[in-house]
């Protein structure tokens, strides 16, 4: 399928923001949504997908009877783009999440969006917001969320006939604050987030939405997350929240398997890292008794990376599991975790082929000499300010 961007949609840029790579707190930003430039689009009209648009503005105008307003037929992505030390901009795994995308549109009965169409969609959107990707070095990444929405107006329960595809980035810091150093978590007892034979293993809004009381309950109880466990027997874990769990014992990496939690990326990438190392990899159902049996345990995903975690409490069963007494992270997490982000960053040769590189395009690159004619207009300046002075100094004495 060939696709032809075409620029449609370009509103006034009232709220356009100003920051530049020199005036953005790169190092400090949260994990939250912040204006760039451009998003891009794609609607299937009459059976087809139509061209790529590119838009400025943040809104969507959509029928009050669209589907996924009422009936949940909403899917989402979320992967990174990342910097190097060589100012090379990376992607890992897009293609995973294209295919991820393309089974939860397949289970709630949406329009598929075709590999390439989402690979192009995400590489423009990237190309276009190239000055939002943080710098090497600061921690932080350009976080890309690809959407999918029934936009066609139904009022029976039943799939829409209109479908919008749209990437939007916004640069990010860590998803727990507290980055790389241990947390707390706690296990969720009173409520479910997806049934066994529901929509737990693929990346629709409505499992979001049935677990944001129990993370609120858990924030506010002071964990950084709720731990599911599986809703049929409340007897094995299921996931951290919006994160797959692993633990690590005997020189094995553990994970769970079951059919309600979501096949993460990052999960996957980091069992074929941990044989790489030399570990063996289980993925199985883990029964919560066996967390007390762990050296380590962590969270893991595209906004996660890897979170380590500090303890387990199981408030019911008045029980704390504990992983990390010293308040750091394991070995075996710090191994993974410095292959996993070398790799993302560029520091380590990609011999998995996880990595697309946006190659600059002609627009970045004429601005790109535009920000160094500038560095050294300003260093100029400098010179001759300097010069000036020094001279003015010369003369009064
Ligand atoms: N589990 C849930 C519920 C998630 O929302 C995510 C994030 O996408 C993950 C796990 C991690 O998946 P990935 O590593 O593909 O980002
Ligand atoms: C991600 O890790 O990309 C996710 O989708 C988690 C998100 C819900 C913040």
């Amino acid at each position: 399928m060939e696709v032809q961007p075409v620029i449609l949609n370009i509103d006034k840029m009232e709220a356009y923001n100003f920051n530049t790579m020199e005036t953005m707190d790169w190092k400090n930003l949260p994990f939250g949504y912040q204006k760039t430039d451009y998003n891009v689009r794609c609607y299937w009209r009459d059976g087809n997908w139509g061209r790529l648009e590119i838009c400025s503005s943040e809104f969507i105008h959509m029928h009050m009877a669209a589907t996924c307003l009422h009936y949940g037929q909403e899917a989402f992505e979320g992967l990174k783009a990342y910097r190097g030390a060589d100012n090379q901009i990376r992607l890992f795994r897009l293609e995973e999440n294209a295919k991820r995308m393309a089974e939860t549109a397949e289970y709630i009965l949406m329009q598929k969006v075709p590999v390439e169409l989402f690979r192009d969609a995400v590489i423009k959107a990237v190309q276009l917001n190239e000055r939002f990707v943080p710098p090497y070095g600061t921690g932080a990444t350009l976080y890309v969320r690809p959407l999918l929405i029934g936009t066609g107006a139904e009022v029976g329960v039943k799939p829409a006939k209109e479908y919008l595809f749209l990437v939007f980035v916004t640069p990010v810091g860590a998803y727990f604050k507290e980055g790389f150093k241990p947390t707390d978590m706690v296990i969720c007892r009173e409520y479910d987030r997806a049934a066994p034979l529901g929509t737990g293993h693929v990346k629709v809004g409505g499992n979001y939405a049935a677990s944001l009381l129990s993370l609120k309950k858990a924030h506010d109880e002071g964990y950084s997350s709720a731990i599911y466990l599986d809703a049929r027997e409340k007897k094995y874990i299921d996931e951290s929240g919006p994160a797959n769990f692993f633990g690590i014992k005997d020189n094995k990496y553990i994970t769970p398997r079951s059919r309600s939690i979501l096949p993460s990326i990052t999960n996957n990438s980091l069992m074929v890292l941990a044989k790489d190392m030399g570990m063996e990899v289980e993925q199985r159902q883990i029964e919560i008794s066996e967390l007390s049996t762990f050296e380590e345990a962590g969270a893991c995903g595209t906004a996660a990376v890897i979170s380590p975690i500090r303890s387990i409490t199981d408030p019911q069963m008045e029980k704390v599991y504990v992983f990390s007494k010293d308040g750091k992270a394991g070995p075996v997490c710090q191994k993974l975790y410095s292959r996993l982000t070398a790799i993302q960053f560029g520091d380590e040769p990609d011999k998995f082929g996880w990595i697309t590189i946006v190659e600059p395009t002609e627009t970045n690159t004429i601005s790109k000499y535009k920000m160094e004619l500038k560095e050294i207009m300003h260093s100029v300046a400098a010179n001759v300010k300097n010069y000036a002075n020094k001279r003015a100094k010369n003369k009064t004495k």
